[in-house]
């Protein structure tokens, strides 16, 4: 034994030593993995990725991307001009392994207003090939690079004003995989967070111009995931199955600002830090930067709506960070106890609960016209002030918070619903069945909002299709 002892210790040196010369030497080394045939790149809008490469060899791939210019909602009623590579926000998803030579065709499509180029972070030469890909519309530019190091990229364009064409939209991911390719999950999904400067505040309907100067000012309206509210929730959510390891790559355009990004209800097994090789475990929030990427990775042990948000968390409930991966499966009691929860605590009493007086609430400039514009304006306040506890279908949160679906309770009686919102609602209530002991605040919105809101909810999820009216409300608050 004790003559083993240095044998294995010099092995271990040697090793050791063998790995760190790679590490030096990895540039020139991947800078000389041959490349065997040539293919076409799967490009994926979010949030969609493309094919893991697995065990394929380096190749010269082709990637063609198509930059358009194109109207879209940024949220409900709000347009907005995003300027795309591929025709999303964020662009397509390419996904290619260290040594692949890549031949980069950037087309700007004839109909486009303006030149554009692209950075991408995973070159390595002048700009990441933004002086090889100037490109007007109604042409385009090729460019070949080689991709040395592995880590997930941000891509962007790179065209002056630079700060205006990322904020329209103009970022997206490259992934370079090590040889061998990422170990396989169960789930993967491309979400990438941007944040969006309009000429009207937020929420204010119809197309809204960029605004450069709160860009300047880094005084975001809008902070989202993939390009607009609500692109991740609802029909559009994530989704996995319990037992399931997921794995996103998250991405941030900016232009300006940090994401400090968190799931809610999970906890990442594994953090690809900044993209790259570093991993860190047992992580509750990640930041990624301006410009920056990051790979988390988590098995998902209950069902149940996870969460994804920037916790600078006025961004996610108030500017539109926010998104839903939607697990479904078995209940682990063990793991989450779903403990029924007893009663109320308010040491300072109910007053803490205050908001300022409805007569301070403006009413809205654009009052609804129509049904169907109720049904949109009620949608958007519902989004922004009763989502986080009625959940998107009007389902609630067992114990804690009543369904508004097929609510026997909203049903029943109109004026009650009315006051609730108008005037806030606490003490125990019966809900098909299940009593609640919880508190809703007076919410601080317009007799046109309150109208707005609850004749969505009315018309939504299996309700009475009652339709209130802005007087009706009114009434109601005079009564008081
Ligand atoms: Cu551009």
């Amino acid at each position: 034994m004790k003559t083993l002892k240095p044998i294995i210790l010099s092995l271990a040196l040697l090793i050791l030593g063998c790995k760190d010369s790679k590490k030096d030497g990895e540039n020139s080394s991947t800078a000389n993995i041959p490349v065997s045939r040539e293919m076409v790149a799967e490009l994926t809008a979010p949030p969609h990725v493309p094919t893991p490469v697995g065990s394929r060899k380096a190749k010269k791939l082709i990637v063609n991307m198509e930059i358009l210019e194109e109207e879209g909602e940024l949220t409900n009623g709000v347009r907005y001009n995003y300027w795309t590579f591929g025709g999303s926000v964020p662009g397509s998803f390419i996904r290619t392994r260290v040594g692949d030579e890549v031949e980069f065709t950037l087309s700007n499509h004839p109909d486009n207003k303006l030149p554009h180029n692209i950075d991408l972070h995973a070159v390595t030469g002048p700009g990441g090939g933004a002086e090889s890909s100037f490109v007007a519309p109604g042409h385009e530019k090729t460019f070949s690079f080689k991709t040395l190091n592995p880590g997930l990229y941000v891509y962007h364009c790179a065209t002056a004003p630079v700060g205006m064409h990322i904020a329209n939209g103009m970022y997206g991911l490259i992934l370079v995989e090590p040889e061998g390719g990422l170990p396989p999950v169960d789930k993967e999904y491309y979400v990438m967070q941007g944040d969006f400067y309009t000429k009207g505040k937020n929420g204010e309907r119809g197309l809204q111009p960029f605004d450069m100067q709160k860009a300047v000012d880094e005084n975001a309206d809008y902070v989202v995931f993939n390009g607009s509210v609500g692109a991740l929730t609802g029909d559009n959510a994530l989704t996995a199955k319990v037992g399931e390891t997921v794995r996103l790559y998250i991405g941030n355009g900016g232009p300006n600002l940090v994401s400090s990004f968190h799931v809610i209800g999970e906890i990442f097994d594994k953090v690809y830090v900044e993209g790259g090789d570093l991993i860190n475990e047992n992580i509750q929030t990640t930041l990624v930067p301006a410009g920056g990427a990051a790979i988390v990775e988590f098995r998902v042990d209950v069902p149940g709506s996870l969460v994804l948000v920037d916790h600078s968390i006025f961004r996610a409930f108030n500017k539109g960070a926010l998104g839903i991966l939607k697990v479904e499966g078995e209940e682990d009691k063990k793991i989450y106890s779903g403990e029924i929860r007893e009663g109320i605590y308010l040491p300072e009493g109910p007053g803490i609960q205050n908001m300022p007086t409805t007569d301070e609430i403006a009413e809205s400039d654009i009052p609804a016209k129509s049904f169907e514009e109720q049904m949109e304006f009620g949608k958007q306040i519902y989004m922004q002030n009763c989502f986080a506890c009625h959940q998107s279908e009007g389902q609630g949160i067992p114990n804690a918070f009543p369904p508004l679906a097929k609510s026997d309770y909203l049903n029943a009686d109109v004026n009650r619903a009315i006051s609730a919102v108008v005037n806030g609602l606490s003490g125990e209530i019966t809900v098909n069945g299940e009593k609640y002991n919880s508190v809703m605040t007076r919410q601080m919105i317009s007799s046109e909002e309150v109208a707005n809101v609850l004749t969505y909810v009315y018309n939504s999820w299996g309700n009475s299709k009652k339709e209130v009216t802005k007087k009706m409300v009114d009434d109601v608050k005079n009564k008081k």
